[in-house]
C-alpha cells in the first residue's frame, strides 16, 4: 500500500510524525512525504522535521507565501503531476490549513482516495479561513479520522455517511506524550530565568488577532498587564512580528520576546507555565493533555472538549484575559479527553491498513 502525506504549515508537522512512524511499522506499507513549502523558514519547518525525527520530505512544491486563493492555487498546480506520478492508495492530510484543503481539492477531482486526519472539527465562524478549509476538506475527503467525540457529532449532523466517520483520538497527544521526556531535558526555564510555574506563556497570531492594529495594540495591553504580575514569555510568530508597531512593544513592557521554538524546547515551557495565553489550536489541546490553565483569546473554539473537559476557558476580552491570567494556577493532574492517549496514529495506521 502506497501512501502520501500532504504538510504544508508548522502544526501539520507534529501530526505527521506519529502517523509516518504507525504505518512504518506496518508491513508492505511505502510512504512519500510532500511538503507544500507553504511554512519555509528553518524555525517554522525543517525545526521540526529534525526535532521530531520526520524522513526528509520526498518532494518539497516550494510554494511560500501569498494571498490564501494564490497559494491554495499554486499548491494544487503543483501537486497534482505529483499524485499523477506516484498513483497513491491514499493521501493523508492534516488539520486546517491551506495545504491541507488545496490537497484534498486535488485528489477528489482526479479520485485519489482521502483521508482526513483531524476531521470534524467546527467552530461555527466562517470568518476564520480554517474554518473553510475544514469544511470543505471534510465535504471531499473519503475517510474521516476524528480526534473527539463531538467531531463525530458534527459530521454526522452535516449528513455525511457514517461509513466514512472513524474516531481515532488526538494525534498532537500521541507526539506529546512522546516527546515529554525529551522536552524535560531543554532546561528552557533556566536558559530564560524564570521559575516552574511562575510565568505565562504567549502565542498569538491568528489573523482576527494580530491583522487590525486597534485590536493588537489591545491584546499586546493585557500581556503588558500581566508582565506586571509574572514574567511573560513570547515566541512570536512572523505573522505577528511584522505586524507589530513600535507602540505595541513599548505596551508590552518587560516581555521576553522570542523566535518560534523548536517541539522540545515549547513543549518544555508549556509544561511548566503557570498559564499559556494562546489562539493557536494545538495549544488548547497540549495544555488541556498536561493540565496546564489555558486562555484562549477567541470568541469561539473548534475543540471545546479542551473547554468542557479540560483546562481551556475563552477570552476574547483583552481586560478579562489579564485578570484571568492573573488568577490562573495549575491545580493537579491533567485529565484526557476520550481517545487522547498516545495511540492515535496507531489506530490510523490500523484503519488504513484494513482498508487497503
Ligand atoms: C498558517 C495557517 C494557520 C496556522 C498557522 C500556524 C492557513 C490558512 N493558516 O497561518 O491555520 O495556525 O499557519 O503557524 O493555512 N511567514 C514567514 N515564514 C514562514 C511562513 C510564513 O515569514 O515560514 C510569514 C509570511 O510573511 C506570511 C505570513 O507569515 O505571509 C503568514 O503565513 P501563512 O502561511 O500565510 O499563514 P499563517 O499565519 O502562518
Amino acid at each position: 500500500m502506497k501512501i502520501l502525506h500532504v504538510v504544508g504549515a508548522r502544526p501539520n508537522f507534529m501530526k505527521l510524525a506519529p502517523c509516518h512512524r504507525a504505518l512504518a511499522a506496518v508491513s508492505g506499507v511505502e510512504q512519500l512525504v510532500v511538503h507544500t513549502g507553504q511554512h519555509y523558514d528553518d524555525a517554522m519547518s525543517d525545526s521540526f522535521f529534525r526535532d521530531l525525527e520526520i524522513p526528509r520530505p520526498d518532494i518539497n512544491l516550494g510554494v511560500g507565501s501569498a494571498s490564501h486563493a494564490a497559494q491554495t492555487a499554486r499548491i494544487m498546480e503543483r501537486f497534482e503531476p505529483a499524485v499523477l506520478e506516484h498513483r497513491p492508495d491514499w493521501v493523508l492530510v492534516y488539520g486546517d490549513v491551506n495545504s491541507t484543503v488545496a490537497a484534498a481539492l486535488v485528489c477528489s477531482k482526479i479520485a485519489v482516495r482521502l483521508a482526513h486526519v483531524e476531521a470534524g472539527l467546527r467552530s461555527g465562524d466562517r470568518s476564520m479561513p480554517e474554518e473553510i478549509n475544514r469544511l470543505v476538506t471534510d465535504r471531499l475527503a473519503d475517510l474521516l479520522l476524528t480526534p473527539s467525540r463531538d467531531a463525530d457529532d458534527n459530521l454526522r449532523r452535516e449528513g455525511v455517511d457514517p461509513g466514512r466517520i472513524e474516531f481515532v483520538g488526538n494525534v498532537m497527544v500521541d507526539t506529546l506524550l512522546h516527546g515529554l521526556q525529551r522536552a524535560r531535558h531543554q532546561s528552557m526555564r533556566e536558559q530564560l530565568g524564570v521559575q516552574e510555574h511562575e510565568y505565562a506563556l504567549v502565542t498569538i497570531h491568528r489573523p482576527s488577532n494580530v491583522d487590525e492594529p486597534a485590536r493588537l495594540t489591545a491584546v499586546m495591553g493585557a500581556l503588558g498587564s500581566v508582565a506586571l504580575e509574572m514574567p511573560v514569555v513570547f515566541p512570536i510568530h512572523p505573522r505577528t512580528r511584522q505586524r507589530l508597531m513600535h507602540r505595541d512593544l513599548e505596551a508590552l513592557g518587560d516581555v521576553r520576546l522570542l523566535d518560534p521554538l523548536p517541539y522540545h524546547a515549547m513543549l518544555d515551557l508549556v509544561a511548566g507555565a503557570r498559564v499559556v495565553i494562546t489562539d493557536s489550536g494545538g495549544l488548547q489541546e497540549e495544555t488541556t493533555a498536561l493540565g496546564i490553565p489555558c486562555l484562549t483569546v477567541r470568541e469561539n473554539t473548534e475543540r471545546p472538549v479542551t473547554v468542557t473537559e479540560g483546562t481551556n476557558r475563552l477570552a476574547p476580552d483583552p481586560d478579562e484575559l489579564a485578570r484571568l491570567a492573573i488568577s490562573a494556577r495549575p491545580n493537579g493532574a491533567a485529565r484526557r479527553p476520550e481517545g487522547w492517549d498516545g495511540k492515535a496514529a496507531e489506530r490510523i495506521a490500523l484503519s488504513l491498513a484494513a482498508r487497503g
